[in-house]
């Protein structure tokens, strides 16, 4: 799967795609990440990549013909709402906290994608037209403001990556994860079997895999009720769990 983000800052997203999973990921042909630096796609000698907002007020706003051109030329004259062109099937994302709040759902529907374009904005924001005509989706990591949204970018990559097949080591790797099963996980333990005095669940220990896939199966049901109740209450519950949970 492709990822191209968009960045005035391609050395920040740099060296994180270029460790550990993403790179081995990279290096095994299963992703591939580009960056590319939108400035180099603003036009004239200085490459000016923002301006002032229209109507006054603070801040600077992200210009739209960087941010067209920079994508366009990446994906071709497809990409947005060009008229000359049928729109094409890569989403092109932005990342602000405008967006609709990323979580795994999202990374699932990301992962059906061969591409995804990535934009990330700074300053005060985009253009508003950058919103209408270009991007087909608009991504959000939290109700918080960062500088910019290169590590949102990042995030999204990194969440969508270890889906695809053979990123993570263990083929199972991504299916008991938080989130994964509308649960959180639970709890894991590896040696010593005690340590400081405090010793792992004896069921671990038992070789009764019946019992152990039991006791996770409860400790996921007891520690989402805790601590994301929210969770819980849209999570597809079975007899079983209803009674683990000793309603
Ligand atoms: N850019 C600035 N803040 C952001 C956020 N919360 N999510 C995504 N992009 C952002």
């Amino acid at each position: 799967m492709r990822f191209d983000i968009f960045t005035l800052f391609p050395e920040v997203c740099a060296p994180y795609v270029q460790e550990s999973i993403l790179k081995r990921a990279q290096a095994a042909g299963l992703v591939d990440v580009r960056l590319h630096n939108i400035r180099d796609y603003a036009p004239g000698k200085h490459q000016v990549t923002d301006d002032e907002p229209y109507g006054g007020g603070g801040g600077m706003v992200m210009k739209p013909e960087p941010v067209f051109n920079a994508v366009e030329t990446v994906l071709g004259s497809g990409a947005g709402d060009a008229p000359e062109a049928s729109k094409a099937p890569t989403p092109i994302i932005l990342l602000t906290p405008q967006g609709r709040t990323f979580n795994q759902e999202i990374a699932y529907e990301l992962a059906r994608h061969e591409r995804i374009a990535l934009v990330c904005g700074r300053y005060e924001g985009f253009d508003e037209r950058i919103r209408e005509h270009l991007a087909t989706d608009e991504l959000s990591i939290g109700d918080y403001v960062l500088t910019g949204g290169e590590l949102a970018a990042l995030i999204v990559v990194d969440a969508v990556a270890r889906l695809l097949p053979g990123v993570l080591g263990d083929p199972t790797g991504a299916e008991d994860d938080s989130f994964a099963m509308g649960l959180l996980e639970y709890p894991h333990y590896t040696r010593p079997a005690e340590y400081r005095g405090w010793r792992v669940p004896d069921i671990l220990v038992s070789g009764d895999h019946g019992k152990v896939a039991r006791w996770r199966r409860q400790q996921a049901l007891l520690r989402t009720r805790r601590r994301r109740p929210d969770l819980l209450e849209r999570a597809p519950l079975s007899k079983d769990d209803r009674k683990l949970l000793g309603d």
